[in-house]
């Protein structure tokens, strides 16, 4: 039970503005999914609601949010073909659609849809290890821990997530933090091949020298560009990690030795060989710190503090069977939940603050079935960030030329009743915090898709100016038409005009100039 409190999970969510436009008449779910039956090869499984296929589906979904959406049918492929013959039934009878891999985006309608129809790219399951060349194939529809088992016999890992159960298609394309992270920066960063369905059903290869203008505005893809369907990833030797989950009461003493590590950690660029990542958590009430540690050569490190642990556990093993035993164990399979994340730089009083804030704002609510509550703090040291040359972030992550935090407040709860006062506890929490690290000169403008809620503004704040302009660019080559706009639902889009960011002075993004289409 403590371990619900850890905060290390990300998130993402996606504006759902997309295909509103006027005058644009979509079809029926029954329409749509009668097109792919009829349509469709035989061997594309088209599921309706109620089949042993589709609730398998709908069970994947991390987010009970997510689970109260009911698309007509689900529609599994098995090849990249597959994928650009539904794209084209989509097209060709203007049917919207929903795409999930791992099913962990946290929002509602992120990846799932009421009516139409979703695409399931659980098939899509491929591993392909070439040991020689230190790389590896994934299907985008796997969960990483059959990635991680995979490449455990060949004493082999990847910047993969940190939870069994998250997608490779959904956390590559928002980015993805990785015990790694520190030398290798984002999983999307590892990652030199795609093959990629796009609007018009093509199925085309990108890397550096191929489609290179869409390499780049991949590794932070949101669902603008394609559908991948295949990613090629670096591996690196890793014949055993060691891992550790801990939980500390809150006292002076733990307080200032946990955030003193932190501080340490999150600015030491020399460290190749380490992960640590601590939460603020309430749960049930009860208030602790959490602490994730990791090292990659395998040797156990000390405890970060000599407060005695509420709970601890750690072990030597494959990344696999860290995650799998010590990591996995520490988190509800399902939650009913909402995500808000921003960046700063280190600043242990701020993170204090926010912790005394959370408490003022949830302390009235601690009588709600089921609550927890968790502020994270991971870190973004300038090695991750120099790592991420390639991607659209780059230039936004370097503007605060600092080491930097990604904040995540996560919060789940029972009761479907407590919906809004919990979103606007929590929204509440965030836009103090994102105001008062403002006024104090330590907030990034930076938000990392794959930890936002719906409400977050990615493009406007991830990338800059110029990168944006440039990502529509991107957009306009490879979906002429739009096609995506009108008919992918969920995740993150690029807004068809305006920019806020970095250039605003206050630190909080406006609503104006997000046009939606
Ligand atoms: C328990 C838990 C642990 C987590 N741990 C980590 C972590 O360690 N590090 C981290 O960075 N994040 C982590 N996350 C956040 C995670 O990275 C995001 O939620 C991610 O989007 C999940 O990917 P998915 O495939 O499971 O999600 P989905 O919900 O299936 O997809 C997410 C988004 O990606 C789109 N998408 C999916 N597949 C494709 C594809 N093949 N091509 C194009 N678009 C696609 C979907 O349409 C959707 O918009 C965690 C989340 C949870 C709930
Ligand atoms: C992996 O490491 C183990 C333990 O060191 C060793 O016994 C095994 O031979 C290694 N396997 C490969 C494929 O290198
Ligand atoms: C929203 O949260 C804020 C901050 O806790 C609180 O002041 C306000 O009353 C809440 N509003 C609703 C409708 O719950
Ligand atoms: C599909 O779109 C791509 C990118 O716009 C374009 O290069 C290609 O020619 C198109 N293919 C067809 C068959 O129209």
């Amino acid at each position: 039970m403590l371990s619900r409190s850890l905060l290390f999970l990300l998130a993402s969510s996606v504006r759902l503005g997309a295909g509103q436009d006027s005058g644009y008449q979509q079809a029926s779910g029954e329409a749509c999914c009668d097109a792919l039956r009829n349509e469709l090869p035989s061997s594309v499984g088209v599921f309706a609601r109620g089949t042993s296929e589709y609730n398998a589906r709908h069970q994947t979904y991390y987010s009970l949010q997510q689970q109260e959406l009911f698309p007509t049918c689900t529609v599994k492929p098995n090849t990249a073909s597959d994928v650009s013959q539904i794209l084209r039934v989509a097209e060709a009878h203007k049917c919207p659609f929903a795409v999930a891999s791992g099913g962990h985006m946290s929002w509602k309608g992120s990846s799932n849809i009421d009516g139409n129809f979703v695409i399931d790219l659980r098939a899509l399951d491929q591993i392909d290890i070439s040991p020689q060349d230190q790389t590896v194939k994934l299907g985008p529809g796997l969960p990483w821990i059959n990635v991680y088992a995979a490449l455990a016999p060949f004493n082999i890992s990847t910047t993969g997530a940190r939870n069994n159960f998250v997608g490779v298609g959904g956390f590559l394309t928002g980015g993805g933090i990785t015990f790694e992270s520190i030398t290798k920066g984002f999983g999307a960063d590892n990652v030199f091949q795609y093959e990629v369905v796009l609007a018009n059903g093509s199925i085309v290869s990108v890397n550096k020298d191929t489609n290179a203008d869409l390499f780049w505005a991949l590794k932070l893809a949101g669902t603008n560009f394609g559908i991948v369907t295949q990613y090629e990833m670096t591996t690196f030797p890793s014949p055993v990690i060691w891992g550790a989950v801990s939980a500390y009461p809150i006292t002076d003493q733990s307080t200032s030795d946990l955030l003193r590590a932190f501080e340490a950690y999150g600015h030491d660029d020399t460290n190749t060989n380490t992960f640590q990542s601590v939460s603020f958590a309430s749960v049930g009430g009860v208030d602790m710190l959490s602490v994730v540690q990791c090292t990659l050569d395998g040797v156990p490190q000390g405890p970060l503090t000599s407060v005695e642990p509420i709970s601890h556990s750690e072990l030597v093993g494959s990344t696999h069977d860290v995650i799998n035993q010590v990591i996995q164990g520490a988190l509800a399979p399902t939650a009913r939940t909402h995500w808000y994340t921003f960046t700063t730089r280190i600043n242990t009083p701020f993170f204090k603050d926010m912790r005394a804030k959370a408490d003022e704002i949830f302390t009235p609510l601690n009588d709600r079935d089921g609550l927890t509550w968790a502020i994270g703090f991971q870190a973004l040291q300038k090695s991750f960030i120099a790592r991420t040359a390639g991607s659209p972030v780059f230039n936004a992550l370097t503007q605060a030329n600092d080491d930097l935090v990604f904040i995540l407040l996560l919060v789940t709860w029972d009761d479907p009743a407590d919906e809004l006062v919990m979103r606007n506890a929590t929204n509440a929490l965030g836009a103090w915090g994102e105001a008062e690290a403002e006024r104090r000169g330590v907030l990034s403008q930076f938000v990392y898709l794959n930890y936002a809620n719906e409400e977050q503004r990615i493009y406007e704040r991830a990338v800059t100016k110029e990168d944006l302009d440039r990502l529509r660019t991107v957009q306009k080559t490879y979906d002429p038409s739009g096609t995506f706009v009108k008919l992918w639902k969920g995740g993150y889009k690029i807004p068809a005009a305006g920019y806020h960011g970095a250039e605003t002075d206050t630190g909080v993004v406006e609503e104006q100039g997000h046009d939606e289409l």
